[in-house]
């Protein structure tokens, strides 16, 4: 019987929200035990918080202003606040376009997890399925890691592996890394519910 009670996760993204759905998913399956306290976003009309209002789950758009790719500043200070007012424990970056600074990385210490459409440390940046097809990968795939000052370069918590067909496309590449993202995401989160998670330099270790 697990007696931990449910780790308390907000979402932060900006787009569609696939991966905030398969989470939210996860938990009503009982694959997850955890609570999505609130999904936050930097895109007012982004389908992620149509998505989570639709199943009762705290949402709003919160401006990173006055930076276009970073949060910080007064806009780093609006989502902290928001976070603590939520009660957060862990933050999951779920296609959360933008680059988190040392303020809310110093307030959830190992605590910001981001999925990366990519076997890191290969490709990391922007539309990184396309980067592997252009650079001729034979196999593509997804990364969860947890966050650190650099661009998708945190300690590895885990990884999916797809091929990549000779008939791909860049879309079709990318429905398929999504479908492992789905997997992924939820299987990371609840290492994490259920506390086996050490980070040892760049390892990350499952321990009981
Ligand atoms: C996902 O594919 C995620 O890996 C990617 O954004 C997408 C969001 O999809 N993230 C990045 O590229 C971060 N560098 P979703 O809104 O459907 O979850």
């Amino acid at each position: 019987m697990n007696t931990r009670s449910p780790l308390r996760i907000a979402i932060l993204g900006s787009g569609k929200g696939s991966n905030a759905q398969a989470i939210l998913d996860a938990i009503s399956e009982g694959r997850l035990n955890a609570r999505v306290v609130c999904v936050l976003s930097d895109v007012a009309d982004a389908f992620i918080l149509e998505r989570a209002r639709r199943q009762g789950i705290p949402a709003e758009f919160i401006s990173a202003a006055p930076f276009k790719t970073k949060l910080e500043g007064e806009g780093e200070q609006r989502y902290l606040d928001a976070l603590n007012r939520y009660g957060a424990e862990v933050v999951a970056l779920a296609g959360f376009m933008r680059i988190i600074k040392p303020g809310l990385l110093a307030a959830f210490p190992n605590r910001i997890i981001n999925i990366h459409p990519a076997l890191l440390p290969a490709f990391p940046g922007m539309e990184s399925w396309k980067q592997a097809l252009d650079y001729g990968a034979r196999v593509a795939g997804c990364t969860v890691h947890f966050v650190d000052a650099g661009t998708d370069t945190g300690p590895i918590l885990l990884q999916k592996v797809v091929p990549v067909l000779d008939s791909d496309t860049a879309a079709t590449l990318h429905a398929r890394i999504q479908e492992q993202e789905h997997v992924a995401f939820p299987e990371a989160l609840q290492l994490l519910a259920e506390g086996l998670v050490r980070i040892e330099g760049r390892r990350v270790r499952l321990t009981q």
